[in-house]
């Protein structure tokens, strides 16, 4: 899937946000480097804590089905600014993949590309 297609998906998967608190729906879309294609939306609850963001969700269902080397990652708001991965979410990205290429945009011409080392230099691992 190329980065057109993924983006569609996203735009399409954000739909199933389930954001009633934040009204803010995000969808993440990825794609492995051996061509599986993983999506999440965030989910929230009323106990805001509870709540996890879209790319976390995505990676996770991934893992399930035995996937793990991310190659491209979307992130799709319908904002007019595109959103960077929240800090807990780059470091569950880089768990997975150290050369992660990560497209946010949105609903304007803006948008970020920068890797996943770009994102969070010198993550931890062991
Ligand atoms: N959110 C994500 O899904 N991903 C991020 O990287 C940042 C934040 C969600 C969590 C919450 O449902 C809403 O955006 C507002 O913080």
């Amino acid at each position: 899937m190329n980065i057109e297609q993924l983006k569609k998906l996203a735009i399409e998967t954000s739909k199933n946000s389930y954001s009633p608190y934040s009204k803010f729906p995000v969808a993440s879309v990825f794609v492995t480097k051996d061509g599986q294609v993983f999506s999440g939306v965030n989910v929230e609850n009323a106990s805001y804590g509870l709540t996890m963001c879209a790319e976390r969700n995505a990676i996770f269902a991934s893992v399930t089905q035995g996937a793990k080397d991310i190659e491209t990652l979307v992130i799709y708001t319908p904002t007019q600014e595109p959103t960077p991965p929240c800090g807990a979410c780059r470091q569950v990205i880089a768990e997975f993949s150290k050369t992660a290429q990560i497209t946010s945009f949105c609903d304007s011409d803006e948008e970020l590309n920068l890797s996943i080392e770009q994102l969070l230099p010198s993550s931890f691992s062991m």
